[in-house]
């Protein structure tokens, strides 16, 4: 069997990873065309150029296509994999600034920058899956578009039956770290992870190899000897400098870095330059140098410099695709209606757990423990504030985006909450539903 994955988001410096990582296991995931997908035809037409390069480095004889039109993607095609960002990076840079004013978390998809973020997302991403269930009902959707929980609970309203496969590479990135920093093998640990994306934390992380849980052992590292951050780009090395602090206060669990923000707003925004944030790193750094490669490859120089790697993101995507064609059951953290799996936490809540993905699809695995009330308290104003604005979203409701507005535990009151609410409206236009 061979297979033609489409891409959305396919103008993404993302999107390089992707094929190398599938490249190294072409023997296991055969891949006879790839489209990439992008409402952005430029950004489209130049990731096209370098891919069109590595394949013909790689001596690889696949099709490659590159369009804007829903049906050219998506008619026929095997796996869909969606890592469409809805505004591009000009809006981010708006979600990181706007709240920074505030004196608030300014995030992607963290704090009231995710909820913005948010906005746009379902608007954008509900439509492409109107177009998807359109052309090729069949195809599996593996989905890492952000923010996550709000993404998957608003398909899981409008699209109850869609084959959809929510994922984050962060927990597979902080296991690729625990091997980094400790020299432990990720394919050694069986973790128990639970909460929403990018707010959760590992109950256990079984070795078996030593036949115990190690994260005791993980935490103790942690606290005497921070990560090792060498070689890591600065934004990331100060996130896990913060992520190591953080367990030295709550250090009964190791945790994801996402929760930087919401346990420590006051450390972020300190740190936190509102004129230069992430977004700017980005588009002069990952960007810009997606235009350098290309004018390197139209000008026929330098061609060696042209480095890319197959990292997380493209490692957890193309595992699951594999996971599901070969009926390998392999564990992945995913993002899926709770449905009693944490007991003591409503059934309703999207949550992220571990589950076993198979030819059927996902099987998430029930926890049969109850979390504490330190984590259950925190997931559960999480939950209400994502859910009050996925409400918004779909009942039109400026009073609802309000409430999840000033619910976000990066507010301290309603007062800003407004402001900043007011401030994105204004700076989103048509990228968000009409609230009324
Ligand atoms: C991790 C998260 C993603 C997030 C990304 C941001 O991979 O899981 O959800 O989008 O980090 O990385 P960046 O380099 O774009 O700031
Ligand atoms: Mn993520």
């Amino acid at each position: 069997m061979s297979y033609v994955i489409t891409i959305a988001g396919g103008g993404s410096g993302h999107t390089p990873g992707i094929l190398l990582t599938a490249l190294r296991y072409r023997k296991e995931f055969l891949i006879n065309e790839i489209r990439l997908y992008d409402t952005d035809e430029v950004r489209n037409e130049d990731m096209r150029i370098i891919m069109d390069f590595l394949l013909k480095r790689e001596h690889e004889d696949v099709k490659l296509v590159a369009t804007s039109d829903p049906k050219d993607a998506f008619t026929g095609c095997d796996f869909i994999f969606s890592q469409i960002r809805v505004g591009g990076m000009e809006m981010r840079e708006l979600d990181e600034k706007i709240p920074l004013k505030y004196g608030l978390v300014g995030q992607e998809t963290c704090g009231l920058g995710g909820f913005a973020y948010g906005m746009r997302t379902m608007k954008g991403f509900t439509e492409m899956v109107g177009f998807i269930q359109q052309y090729p009902p069949d195809a599996w959707i593996l989905n890492y578009t952000n923010p996550e929980t709000i993404v998957s609970e608003t398909v899981r309203r409008q699209f109850p039956n869609i084959k959809i496969i929510n994922a984050c590479d962060m927990t597979i990135g902080i296991e690729m770290l625990l091997e980094r920093s400790f020299g432990y093998d990720r394919k050694n640990l069986v973790a128990t992870y639970y909460g929403l994306n990018h707010f959760g934390w590992y109950h256990d992380i079984y070795d078996v190899t030593k036949g115990r849980d190690v994260m005791p052992e993980i935490l103790e590292k942690i606290k005497q000897q921070g990560f090792n951050t060498e070689g890591t780009e600065p934004s990331w090395a100060h996130t896990w400098n913060i992520m190591a602090d953080m367990q030295r206060v709550f250090p009964d669990n190791l945790m994801n870095n996402y929760l930087q923000y919401y346990l420590f707003p006051d450390k972020i925004v300190e740190s936190a330059n509102p004129t230069y944030t992430r977004a700017n790193e980005i588009m002069d750094g990952r960007n810009k140098t997606i235009k350098e490669n290309v004018a390197k490859i139209q000008e026929n120089r330098d061609l060696d410099t042209i480095d890319y790697k197959s990292v997380a993101h493209g490692q957890y995507i193309v595992e699951m695709a594999m996971s599901i064609i070969h009926n390998q059951n392999k564990r992945f953290m995913l993002i899926v209606p709770n449905m009693g799996a944490i007991p003591n936490l409503r059934p309703d809540a999207v949550v992220e757990i571990p589950c076993y993905v198979n030819a059927k699809g996902v099987e998430p695995i029930s926890l049969r423990f109850d979390i504490p009330d330190f984590q259950k308290g925190l997931m559960e104003a999480q939950v209400a504030a994502e859910k009050l604005l996925v409400d918004a979203f779909f009942e039109n409701s400026y009073q609802k985006a309000l409430e999840a507005f000033t619910l976000n535990q990066t507010v301290p009151n309603a007062t800003v909450a407004k402001n900043v609410l007011d401030d994105f409206i204004a700076a989103n236009g048509d990228y968000w539903v009409n609230l009324k």
